[in-house]
């Protein structure tokens, strides 16, 4: 019987089954509603690592954090790239990237590790600066009535900002050496443009990732294709400025691939979606929590203002052109723990591996379990993020719960009186760590850094709620608001 119904039997040494009760779903409705206190549950029932059935495919959720590494580091039988390019060729419309189905020899990961790390970072980070002034000086933020507070969303204002700034930076500009104001405003539109198209697109991305076709979805199809039209070599190569990543990309799409030209373009929208989609969330949650936090908002600011200080630079925002360097940015441990504790309650990212053969997995407790090929082995973060023993309170915002005692970066973190390797995963791990983390990172200190240089900043409502997360891109990576919040901003110079 369980043959004709696709129900799996545990067989001795494998771990604990659930197969749910809807036949091919099998769990994956329970799991989506509320993925944390799924898992949960179920670990409390099981013990570290249990089986579930999700839509057809049997995954093994690991959930002892002790035990990471063993999926973590075991390279030989897991195999990382076959969600990745799948994925990545069902949301996007691009043949497939794997070199083993013979449309490309690229290798994706070495060409993101080239030009996103190492000295190829310095100059993304650079451009960005740049890119992200402008932006502000040119969206009126800076030339209209200074001394009146403007309302915004904070997260209308994250996407607005980082988006264009983000998008400049990775595909350049179009300005021709023309820099006169009209230009540079149909330049804007176009970004803005660019931006709706990305946000109505991204709506149903988990859809895709679940398995339905685009076409089911009209307008986030034709989305996709707009910006895949901006994208088409022709259209790029008019760009100046366009960064090692993308004309890299460009390159070896015209040299090792038998894509077609708009394939080629679609595999640059899959690299946008690749900068944005987590990081326009993250820098939201970012600010809010940071604003509402007047300990946090102290204690940043003063660190950006003794940086700014320490390197002789005068804030003065329609005239100055404030510079940070990468080592000035790595220097700001404030900062970066104001990220992190936002990153930490709002990420959730599966990292997931496929066993490429049947193997024994070794846990940290001595036990072994018997995965099958083609079985998913699935860690969830949250479990570890959330987790009481691990972070003291672990839904409260603290800004400095990565600050030691010394005011540096903490990385002592324990359960059961064990210091934990793995405690902090928003990027990913091992091999699929996302490659443009350092980037990430660095934007969104610079974009905090332009803001509290420039603005007073605070919260319509000084004591709004903060949003409930959208679960339906649980696994997916940073998860959004379910709604906006207000805020208001002046120049602090006028
Ligand atoms: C992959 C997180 C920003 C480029 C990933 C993965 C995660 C992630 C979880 C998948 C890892 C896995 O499958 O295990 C984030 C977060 C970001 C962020 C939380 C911001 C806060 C960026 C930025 C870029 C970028 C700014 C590029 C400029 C990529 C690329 C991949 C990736 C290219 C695919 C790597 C591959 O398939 O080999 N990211 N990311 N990410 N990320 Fe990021």
């Amino acid at each position: 019987l369980w043959l004709i119904t696709g129900i799996r039997r545990r067989q001795p040494g494998e771990p604990p089954v659930e197969n749910g009760w809807i036949p091919y779903l099998g769990c994956a409705l329970q799991f989506g509603a509320n993925p944390l206190e799924f898992l949960r549950s179920r670990q409390k029932k099981y013990g570290h690592i249990f089986t579930c059935k999700i839509a057809g495919q049997y995954v093994h959720f690991l959930c002892d954090p002790f035990s990471y590494h063993s999926v973590i580091r075991q390279g030989r039988h897991l195999d990382w790239k076959k969600f990745h390019f799948d994925a990545s060729a069902k949301a996007f419309g691009h043949e497939s990237m794997d070199p083993s189905h013979g449309y490309t020899t690229e290798n994706l990961h070495q060409t993101f590790l080239k030009t996103l790390q190492g000295d190829a970072l310095s100059s993304l980070i650079d451009t960005m600066m740049e890119n992200l002034q402008s932006t502000m000086l040119q969206s009126g933020m800076l030339k209209a009535e200074t001394s009146k507070w403007q309302s915004d969303g904070i997260f209308a204002f994250c996407y607005k900002t980082m988006f264009e700034a983000g998008y400049l930076t990775l595909f350049g500009k179009d300005l021709d050496g023309d820099q006169s104001i009209a230009r540079q405003q149909a330049q804007k539109a176009l970004v803005l443009n660019a931006l709706e198209n990305f946000k109505e697109f991204d709506k149903i991305f988990p859809a895709l990732i679940a398995g339905l076709p685009i076409h089911v979805f009209k307008s986030a199809h034709s989305a996709r294709e707009n910006l895949a039209k901006t994208m088409l070599h022709e259209n790029l190569s008019k760009r100046t400025n366009v960064s090692d990543l993308v004309s890299l990309r460009m390159l070896l799409n015209d040299t090792l691939s038998t894509f077609n030209e708009l394939s080629k373009a679609r595999t640059h929208v899959a690299i946008l979606w690749a900068s944005q989609a987590n990081t326009l969330p993250a820098t939201f949650w970012t600010l809010f929590y940071m604003i509402r936090c007047p300990a946090a908002m102290k204690a940043a600011s003063e660190e950006v203002r003794r940086m700014f200080e320490s390197s002789n630079q005068k804030v003065d925002p329609p005239n100055s052109r404030l510079v940070l360097t990468r080592e000035q940015l790595d220097n700001m441990p404030v900062l970066d723990s104001v990220i992190k504790e936002a990153m930490r309650l709002s990420s959730a990212s599966l990292n997931v591996r496929m066993a490429k053969s049947d193997f024994l997995l070794h846990l940290d407790n001595k036990e072994s379990y018997h995965i099958r090929k083609d079985d998913v082995i699935a860690l969830y973060p949250p479990m570890i993020h959330f987790d009481p023993e691990v972070y003291d309170n672990p839904l409260t915002y603290k800004y400095d719960r990565y600050l030691d005692e010394n005011g540096q970066e903490k990385t002592s973190f324990y359960r059961n009186g064990r210091k934990l390797r793995y405690y902090y995963m928003p990027f990913g791990s091992g091999v699929t760590k996302c490659p443009g983390r350092f980037f990430a990172v660095h934007e969104i200190k610079q974009f905090l850094c332009l803001l509290l240089a420039y603005f007073e900043m605070e919260l319509l409502d000084s004591d709004v709620k903060e949003p409930p997360l959208d679960q339906s891109r649980a696994g997916l990576g940073v998860l959004q608001p379910t709604y906006d919040v207000d805020f208001r901003y002046r120049l602090k110079f006028h």
